[in-house]
């Protein structure tokens, strides 16, 4: 007798290729409007599905989880990221999580570098000079930026996302320094030609460019906090791709104010959609809408990693992207 194929709920509208190639393998709910779930159709989806496929907008904390059916065995996370579940709870009721690594590393790292040529260069002065028809002409001092090459870039976090933000720097004559929980293979650091700093605080105050690149973890949580924040010289800039969580907002807003930083790019903030708005007035700071991934091959491949991870349990076997708290 063959089985009958695992019911999904998709908490979010996912590109057409993929909600219809979710169609053909399981028994699937898609979402009709591209709004979250309210906690009401969370706690409907928990309890009657085989598999869950949220997103970043959704929180599956311990409260969700518990709530969870007989039947629910399987988070399928469609994102890298997954501050947003409790993945110890999970584990504890049985329930395996998975996520989306390595399709969204790229392009993550071309929008570093985006946001690093953004703030460096003044693109959204120049944007919006454009915009409101006043530029009057060329001028040998109008807008002047600051130069990357030969520039100390210092990333936080030199996973997947982060060395591929040091290729690219490295192209562009940056020099790497890099701060992580566990040092580099000699060989993976000479090839990026990377230098490590032990000392977060050390690296923070000897770089032009910081770039956090790490996930939001516990230990992460305001890693870059107002003292740290002070260390970095004046005239750095830092940019943000990861999660908001990693740097106090707030602090983040006073210092670029008082100019004892000299700019900012960030794709992601501490209080999801609720922006400080100081912090939208800046001139020196570029806001992006958690657009990071935003590519449609990214997307496209980031629920092939889903359908990999659903099909791989569906037949028996571990997620290949399995996800369980001693990697987090
Ligand atoms: C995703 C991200 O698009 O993968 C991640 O962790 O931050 C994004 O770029 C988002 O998480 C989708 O859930």
């Amino acid at each position: 007798m063959p089985r009958e194929p695992l019911s999904v709920v998709v908490t979010r509208r996912l590109p057409e290729p993929v909600e219809t190639r979710l169609k053909e393998l399981f028994n699937v709910r898609l979402r009709d409007d591209d709004t979250p779930m309210t906690r009401e159709e969370l706690i409907e989806a928990v309890r009657t599905a085989d598999v869950l496929v949220p997103t970043v907008t959704d929180t599956i904390d311990a409260g969700l989880i518990s709530q969870g059916g007989e039947k629910l065995k399987l988070i399928a996370n469609y994102g890298a990221g997954v501050d947003h579940i409790d993945v110890a709870t999970a584990r504890q009721r049985g329930v395996l999580v998975s996520n989306t690594p390595g399709v969204l590393t790229d392009d993550t790292a071309d929008m570093t570098l985006g946001l690093i040529l953004a703030v460096t260069r003044r693109m959204p002065e120049g944007l919006s000079l454009m915009q409101k028809g006043e530029w009057d002409g060329w001028a040998p001092t109008a807008l002047l930026g600051g130069r990357i090459s030969g520039r100390r870039l210092g990333i936080l976090g030199m996973g997947r996302i982060g060395q591929a933000v040091a290729r690219r720097a490295s192209a562009f004559g940056m020099q790497i320094h890099y701060h992580n929980r566990r040092r580099l293979r000699p060989e993976i650091e000479e090839a990026l030609q990377a230098t490590y700093w032990d000392s977060l605080d050390q690296m923070v105050a000897r770089m032009d460019v910081i770039s956090v690149n790490c996930p939001s973890t516990p230990s992460t949580f305001h890693l870059m906090n107002a003292r740290r924040l002070k260390l970095m010289k004046p005239e750095a800039v830092i940019v943000n791709t990861s999660r908001g969580e990693v740097i106090d907002e707030n602090a983040l807003t006073r210092m670029l104010r008082a100019g004892e930083i000299a700019g900012a790019g960030l794709d992601v903030y501490e209080h999801g959609t609720s922006v400080n708005p100081r912090l939208r007035e800046l001139p020196n700071v570029v806001l992006l809408p958690h657009m990071g991934s935003a590519t449609i091959e990214g997307r496209i491949e980031m629920g092939e990693k889903v359908i990999i991870n659903i099909k791989t349990f569906e037949d028996g076997h571990r997620p290949p992207d399995q996800v369980v708290p001693s990697m987090l």
